[in-house]
């Protein structure tokens, strides 16, 4: 029988997922779950034929120049990609997959989380019930913005968007959407194009980011176009957090520009940003978007179905380079 390929796996994955990989691969275990470090990342990689990271573990171009050339195959474990040099993974003959649909559910739901903690004043209501100081109680205490009837602006209706839009729909909401082309009718179910950023954010009292962290998309939330906005308008964000101009943000929850935000996702991670954290009208969340049990697991299963189809020489699903 051929010696099966040596896997890495970055970080603790579900007991289901490391049991399958252990099944048929020679697993590198990361069980302590500690990120490694550059320097811990390039030495591990060094005696493996794949390797199985998270958006946890940068695979720069400098990382990727220093692979051994036995490394064949980064079979990543998120939908995002944006955490590997796609080019010079090409360029270097490894391949690269993700995980796209089955984490579409989980981070939609926590859209709308977000969207309703900061609609709603979430974060604000459970602090104060928690600290104790819950005192006083009138109609016009913790008065919030109500999201039914009100337009649901989607910047990138990809998977995840689409699954967010359908959501948004049980609050009647209008759906409104930018991307590079019109989505077909049955997919679009309704939901109106804007050929232009400009016009979608001037028809959004919610704008929910589902656009990939692109050299384009970077930034694409900044002081000119969140004046595009209506005022008092809410921003989600679940997708990456370099999306956004955190200080144009910070400005414009402060201005009351924006009525407030719910952020999954922040340029520095972990952590978030300290200004962020310390305003009321932000509900924030620690990068759970797809965090749930389910999704855990097919996310894993997703990453392991690519090496399979990879090692028994078939085109992985989910290749992106
Ligand atoms: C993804 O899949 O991109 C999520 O952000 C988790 O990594």
């Amino acid at each position: 029988m051929p010696e099966k390929p040596k896997l890495l796996i970055t970080r603790r994955l579900r007991d289901a997922v490391q049991a399958r990989a252990a099944r048929d691969y020679q697993v590198v275990l990361n069980d302590d779950d500690r990120v490694f470090t550059r320097t811990e990342l390039i030495e591990k990689c060094q005696h493996v034929d794949a390797v199985l990271p998270c958006h946890s573990e940068h695979f720069s171009a400098d990382v990727i120049a220093e692979m051994p050339k036995r490394l064949k195959i980064i079979a990543n474990h998120s939908v995002g990609v944006d955490h590997v040099d796609l080019g010079a993974a090409k360029k270097a003959g490894i391949v690269v997959t993700n995980t796209p649909d089955v984490l579409s559910d989980a981070t939609a739901e926590i859209a709308m989380l977000c969207m309703l903690g900061a609609a709603r004043r979430g974060a604000e209501g459970d602090a104060m019930v928690r600290a104790g100081k819950w005192d006083f109680w009138s109609p016009a205490f913790m008065v919030g913005r109500q999201v039914s009837g009100k337009r649901f602006g989607v910047l990138g209706m990809g998977r995840v968007g689409q699954v967010a839009a359908e959501r948004a729909r049980g609050f009647g909401m209008e759906i409104h959407y930018h991307n590079r082309k019109p989505l077909p009718d049955h997919l679009a179910k309704g939901a109106i194009f804007h050929d232009s950023i400009e016009d979608l954010f001037a028809q959004s009292d919610v704008l929910s980011l589902h656009c990939p962290s692109t050299p384009e998309t970077k930034g694409i939330i900044n002081s000119k176009t969140i004046a595009m906005l209506p005022d008092r308008a809410i921003l989600v964000n679940t997708a990456r957090g370099n999306l956004v101009d955190e200080d144009a943000l910070v400005a414009a929850l402060e201005s009351g520009k924006l009525f407030a935000a719910g952020l999954d996702v922040f340029c520095s991670e972990p952590g978030g940003n300290p200004r962020i954290s310390a305003l009321d009208n932000v509900f924030l969340l620690p990068h759970i978007g797809s965090a749930t049990e389910e999704t855990r697991d097919a996310m894993g299963f997703r990453a392991l179905d690519n090496l399979d189809a990879y090692f028994q020489g078939k085109e992985p699903g989910d290749r992106v380079a």
